[in-house]
């Protein structure tokens, strides 16, 4: 009823070989799936992957995970946007919280955000509350500062989707319940029409924490939950095409 379409993504994180995406591109093929689709793999499958793509004319999109803020330049390990998009991408993940574990700050994802919106990549913004955070209550508060901090100085939210993955929830099999998920959305949602007006109800908001076949169709009814961003249960082509079935 919100008219957004369902968008539903895998983060295969530093998972898979040359070998499985083979696989796994023939299967999803195979398995007919009607939503917007996205993968993202490590940056080596980037490349192979746009090929099973079109071989198999199979109609899903690439993202990656990560990129850097600069054009080019001295950046030993880093990957710019530009290459992302010959590469074949569209999306690229920002401020997942196994990057912000390992570093990253709301600062350097504010200038990635900028960096992929300017470049014509759309960017999956990551945000997410800890264990310890939403047990004393703050979860709110943490989730509309990350959402805030993000987006500053960020003129053009167009492209822009949001992915609210509560850090307790991921790889842990604990997913949040579809009730708990619906009121961090509407947060968000709520956030950025305060800062952005009435754009805000066009922006697709994910969510992500132990999403499987079992739970994907009761957090997809819930009103501003308008897909999923999949870890483990996006490695199978099989459980990846149920979870995309759940949301349909
Ligand atoms: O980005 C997706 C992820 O963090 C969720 O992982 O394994 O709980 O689905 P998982």
């Amino acid at each position: 009823t919100s008219g957004r379409q369902k968008l539903i993504v895998a983060n295969w994180k530093m998972n898979m070989s040359l070998q499985t995406i083979t696989s796994f591109v023939e299967k999803l093929t195979l398995a007919h799936v009607r939503s917007d689709v996205v993968i993202c793999p490590s940056f080596p499958y980037l490349f192979p992957l746009s090929e099973l793509i079109q071989k198999f004319n199979c109609d899903v999109e690439l993202g990656a995970q990560d990129l850097h803020w600069n054009e080019s330049g001295a950046y030993t390990g880093e990957v710019s946007a530009k290459m992302l998009l010959e590469a074949d991408c569209h999306y690229v993940l920002i401020g997942h919280s196994e990057r912000r574990d390992s570093g990253e700050t709301d600062e350097m994802i504010s200038k990635k955000v900028k960096q992929a919106i300017s470049s014509g990549l759309k960017p999956i913004l990551c945000v997410g509350e800890s264990q310890g955070q939403r047990q004393i209550g703050k979860t709110a508060e943490v989730i509309r500062k990350q959402v805030l901090l993000a987006l500053e100085g960020i003129e053009d939210i167009s492209s822009l989707v949001i992915a609210y993955e509560p850090v307790w929830a991921i790889g842990t099999g604990l997913s949040a319940t579809p009730e708990q998920a619906q009121s961090v959305h509407q947060l968000i949602r709520k956030t950025i029409d305060v800062q952005y007006g009435s754009i805000s109800e066009s922006i697709p908001l994910l969510y992500g924490g132990s999403v499987k076949p079992e739970n994907a169709s009761g957090l997809s009814a819930m009103t501003d939950i308008d897909g999923a961003l999949v870890g483990g249960a996006s490695l199978d082509a099989e459980s990846f095409a149920a979870i995309i079935r759940g949301f349909e």
